[in-house]
């Protein structure tokens, strides 16, 4: 039975990926913000009998991520797997119009958090199995563009962040990967979105269409069935794996 922590878990692709790790283990922690959202699904996770644990967490703050992994370590001892799906977005805008604090706060969640949520949990890792760690990434992280821009460079540093991490990690054992997803509807997506499908409620089923090889969106769902099969023993020699899921947007 295995102990996981899953940051920005509450909801969305770290929903699902709570909702999937959850399956045959002992206890799950979900590191999140948004209080009603990940008190919401430990409720599920308990109601199907897991052991879920809701940690109010900020990953960009050293000291929130520091308090969850004490907490985790008090109360589990070590942990089979965590992983990171926190990641905020600035869609539309260039470099050019991005705002100093903007490109300050994508940066400091996604790059520093993920910085921050490594150096905290990788010794929980340490202990008898070898634990290993996830990052969500994005195809965003490899396809240069004119939008999205402060996200892609974060999803880019976060990628290298995570090809470093495995390297000084490779030789105890511990693997770190990445997961990149494409295009996934999420209530981040919806968010973003607002107006778009308030016109038309098929948007993102005409934006798969329209840009996805694959001719869809994917599913939250089916990222996270690539991060339990890259988390467990059956990827047991995967590490500083880029692993795009993505319909084929961005190969
Ligand atoms: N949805 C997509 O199309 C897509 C595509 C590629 C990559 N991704 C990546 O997948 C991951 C999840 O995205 P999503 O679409 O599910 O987003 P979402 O906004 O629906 O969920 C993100 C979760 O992270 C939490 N969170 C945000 N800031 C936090 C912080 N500072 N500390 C702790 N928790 C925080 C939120 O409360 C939320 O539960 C992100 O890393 C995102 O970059 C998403």
């Amino acid at each position: 039975m295995k102990h996981v922590a899953v940051a920005g878990g509450a909801r969305g692709i770290g929903g699902a990926i709570a909702r999937r790790l959850a399956r045959g283990a002992a206890k799950l922690y979900v590191l999140d913000l948004d209080d009603a959202a990940a008190e919401a699904t430990v409720r599920d996770l308990r109601r199907e009998g897991t052991g879920a644990e809701f940690i109010r967490c900020d990953i960009s703050s050293q000291e929130d991520v520091a308090g969850a992994a004490e907490r985790v370590r008090s109360a589990s001892g070590r942990l089979d797997i965590a992983v990171n799906s926190v990641g905020i977005f600035d869609f539309r805008k260039g470099l050019m119009d991005t705002p100093e604090a903007e490109f300050d706060r994508i940066i400091r969640v996604n790059l520093k958090g993920a910085f921050l949520f490594s150096k905290a949990f990788v010794p929980l890792l340490r202990g008898e199995p070898k634990g290993n760690m996830v990052h969500i990434g994005s195809v965003n992280g490899v396809l240069a563009g004119t939008g999205l821009s402060a996200y892609k460079v974060s999803k880019a540093a976060l990628h290298m962040l995570a090809r470093c991490m495995a390297l000084e990690l490779a030789h105890e054992g511990i693997r770190v990967n990445v997961v990149m997803p494409g295009w996934v509807e999420t209530p981040g997506e919806r968010a973003w979105a607002t107006d778009e499908l308030a016109k038309d409620p098929d948007f993102f089923k005409k934006c798969g269409a329209r840009s996805i090889p694959m001719g869809r969106l994917q599913t939250p769902e089916e990222i996270a069935e690539c991060v339990a099969f890259v988390a467990s023993e059956a990827a047991s020699a995967i590490t500083g794996a880029l692993i795009p899921v993505s319909g084929g947007l961005g190969i």
